[in-house]
């Protein structure tokens, strides 16, 4: 059985066993909810990509509780540690060289490790214990099913894995909503310049400002990240992205073909009829927040399809586009 708990204290450090048993637990992040194992463990890693649908050739990151854990899993280098230091714990994932005593079960077949020191203080607690059982990591995945859309609530992992559980996964920690509900920044600097492989929570001019030099665009030989498939992140209903003056045409079109549509936008389109419209935030960062949680109410309604007004050009807004972009690239290839 798969029960869902308050975060509290006593929760934590039950977590923390389950973990050194070898046993998955999810648990809250500042980003979404991840799906936790034993990072030194094969077997517990094993059961993250079953619970999860995951190919196993797609990496994890590993999370630990500070940068001096994170050493113990590769050499962070001048770049690293200057990173770590200027946003760890928070909403970034650094990937480099594997050291010679850390196991690859989460590396996808890398000799690189991801790495990152979540902010939230579930999380940190979570870790903290885990590390006071000799523990020196925990893989974690965003806590759905392969391809969908991630967790910002502890509802919606239950509502996603506890189909899948199938013993491995027994308890979620609740820590309620996630503050930036988009996943980490992903920053490689294992190939010498470093690459950013994911836009998310630490956007790419604060990394710049502190490595003073520019970040390098990801390339198509770069090693699979999940987050980065065309197709990702996507509600079952078909997501199209339209622009917010051509909402209202495009909701006139679909219902003159007899198709349920919702809107979500920042401001009512000025449509006929009985479109279901949602207000979206205007500020990047609550927009963020929101976007999974609003995606996943939407997808409950069982419309035809979910319109999402495509958004303002600036780098404010670059992770929360990517994630829109791929959410509505199954529809687009399928067009
Ligand atoms: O915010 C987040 O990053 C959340 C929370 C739970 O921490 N986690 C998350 O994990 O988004 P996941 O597995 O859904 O996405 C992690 C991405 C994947 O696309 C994976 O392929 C990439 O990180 N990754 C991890 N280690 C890597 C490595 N050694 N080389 C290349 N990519 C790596
Ligand atoms: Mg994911």
């Amino acid at each position: 059985m798969l029960s869902v708990r308050p975060a509290d204290p006593m929760a934590i450090e039950e977590a923390a066993a389950r973990l050194a048993r070898g046993e998955l637990v999810a648990f809250p992040t500042e980003t979404v909810y991840g799906l936790g194992a034993d990072a030194s463990s094969g077997p517990a890693v094993a059961a993250i990509y079953r619970v999860k649908g995951r190919p196993a050739d797609h990496p994890l990151i590993v999370h630990v509780a500070d940068a001096a854990q994170a050493q113990w899993w590769g050499e962070l280098g001048a770049q690293g540690l200057a990173l770590a230091q200027a946003f760890w714990p928070g909403p970034l994932t650094l990937i480099v060289r594997r050291s010679a005593q850390a196991p690859g079960f989460a590396c996808g077949g890398e000799p690189t490790v991801g790495l990152r020191c979540p902010a939230h203080p579930v999380a940190l607690a979570l870790l903290r214990a885990f590390a006071r059982l000799g523990g020196h990591g925990v893989a974690a995945p965003s806590a759905n099913r392969f391809g969908r859309v991630s967790p910002t609530r502890a509802a919606h992992v239950a509502a996603d894995l506890a189909a899948h559980a199938a013993g491995a996964l027994g308890l979620v920690l609740d820590g309620g909503p996630c503050e930036v509900g988009l996943e980490s920044t992903i920053v490689d600097l294992s190939r010498g310049a470093p690459v950013l492989m994911r836009p998310g929570g630490v956007a790419a001019d604060r990394i710049e400002r502190v490595l003073g030099c520019p970040l390098l665009p990801r390339d198509a030989q770069a090693p699979r990240a999940s987050g980065t498939l065309a197709a990702h992140y996507a509600p079952r209903t078909p997501v199209e992205l339209v622009d917010g003056d051509a909402l209202a045409a495009r909701l006139a079109e679909l219902a003159g073909q007899g198709r349920r549509a919702a809107a979500w936008c920042r401001h009512r389109p000025d449509a006929p009829g009985s479109a279901h419209w949602e207000q979206a935030e205007d500020d990047p960062a609550l927009f963020a927040r929101d976007l999974y949680d609003g995606l996943r109410r939407l997808d409950a309604l069982g419309l035809d399809r979910i319109l999402v007004e495509r958004l303002p050009a600036g780098a404010a807004w670059d992770a929360v586009r990517d994630r829109l972009e791929r959410a509505a690239a199954t529809f687009a290839g399928s067009a």
